[in-house]
C-alpha cells in the first residue's frame, strides 16, 4: 500500500524539517501540505498518509478521516493497579528482572505494562511486522510524557520492524523469559475510531506451527497467547485456555 509523509496543516520550520527526515527513515515520498486537507492529499497521490505534527504522528488510511496515533490505551489504567494481578502478568508468571518478547507489539499497551512489571532491570523487546505502526509507536514511546510513571517503562522498549517467525528465528535458544502473541482478531468487534484505523491497517497474520515451534524453543519460561474466546487456536498449537467469564478474549499459556 501506497503512503506519504506531509506536514501539520500549520506548518512550522521544525515540522518540516522532520516530516522530511521521518519521510526518509521510512523510505516514503514527501508532500508538501500546502494548506490541503488531508482528503485532498489521499485523493491526489493516491495514498495513505503520515501527518507530522508538533506533538504526534497521525496515520491517516485512504477514505479515513480519523487517524491513528500513539496513546498508551488500556496500559494508562492497568499499570495504576498491582502489576502481578494483570492477567498478562498473572498468566505469564513475568517477574521483575525478566526479558519479555511481544511478538505483536501494536499499540504498545501490553508491552508498557510488561515494561513496568520487570523494571529497569529487565528487558522488553517488541516486534512489529507493519513498518509504519512500528515507526509511530517507536516515536511515541520515545517521545510521550504525560503520564509520569508510564515514561520510564515506555523509554525502556525495544522496537523491532519485522515478522514475528522471522525475529523469533533470529534469537538464541531460552534467551526470553515469556514470549507473548496477540494476532489481530479474526473475529470483528466494536472499537473506537482509533482502533478501527489501527485494524485496517495492522497485519492479520495468525499463529502458524512455525511460529509457535520457535516460540518454544527461544521461551524459558512461558508463551502466552492472547485471542477471541472462540479462537480455537488455543487447543490446536497446546496452549492452557484461561476462561475469563464475560471478556471477548481468552489468554492461552505454555509452560
Ligand atoms: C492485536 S494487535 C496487538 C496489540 C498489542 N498487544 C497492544 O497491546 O497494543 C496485533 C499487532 O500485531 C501485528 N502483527 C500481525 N502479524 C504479525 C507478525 N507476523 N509479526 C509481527 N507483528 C505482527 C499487527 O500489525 C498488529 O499491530
Amino acid at each position: 500500500m501506497k503512503t506519504v509523509v506531509t506536514t501539520a496543516y500549520r506548518l512550522t520550520p521544525e515540522t518540516s524539517a522532520d516530516a522530511r527526515q521521518i519521510a526518509s527513515e521510512l523510505g516514503l515520498i514527501f508532500v508538501e501540505r500546502r494548506k490541503k486537507s488531508i482528503g485532498k492529499i489521499q485523493a491526489e497521490t493516491g495514498a495513505d498518509v503520515v501527518a507530522v505534527t508538533k506533538e504526534r504522528l497521525e496515520f491517516y488510511l485512504r477514505g479515513k478521516t480519523e487517524p491513528f496515533f500513539f496513546h498508551p490505551s488500556s496500559a494508562a489504567f492497568r499499570t495504576r493497579r498491582p502489576l502481578e494481578e494483570d492477567p498478562l502478568v498473572s498468566v505469564s508468571g513475568l517477574a521483575p528482572g525478566d526479558a519479555f518478547l511481544d511478538c505483536t507489539l501494536g499499540m504498545g499497551s501490553d508491552a508498557i505494562v510488561a515494561s513496568a512489571r520487570v523494571g529497569a532491570a529487565g528487558r522488553v523487546t517488541g516486534c512489529e511486522a507493519n513498518p509504519i505502526i512500528a515507526y509511530i509507536v517507536q516515536r511515541g514511546l520515545r517521545i510521550y510524557t504525560e503520564l509520569a510513571h508510564l515514561i520510564e517503562p515506555m523509554r525502556r522498549i525495544q522496537v523491532v520492524q519485522a515478522d514475528a517467525t522471522t525475529y523469533l528465528a533470529s534469537l538464541p535458544d531460552e534467551s526470553v523469559d515469556v514470549v507473548y502473541m496477540d494476532p489481530m482478531f479474526t473475529e470483528p468487534i466494536a472499537g473506537a475510531a482509533n482502533f478501527e484505523v489501527f485494524r485496517d491497517a495492522a497485519a492479520v497474520d495468525q499463529l502458524s506451527a512455525l511460529w509457535v515451534r520457535e516460540a518454544r524453543r527461544v521461551a524459558r519460561k512461558s508463551i502466552v497467547l492472547k485471542a477471541h474466546f472462540r479462537s480455537e487456536d488455543f487447543e490446536k498449537y497446546g496452549f492452557e485456555r484461561r476462561v475469563r467469564p464475560n471478556t471477548k478474549f481468552h489468554y492461552g499459556v505454555i509452560r
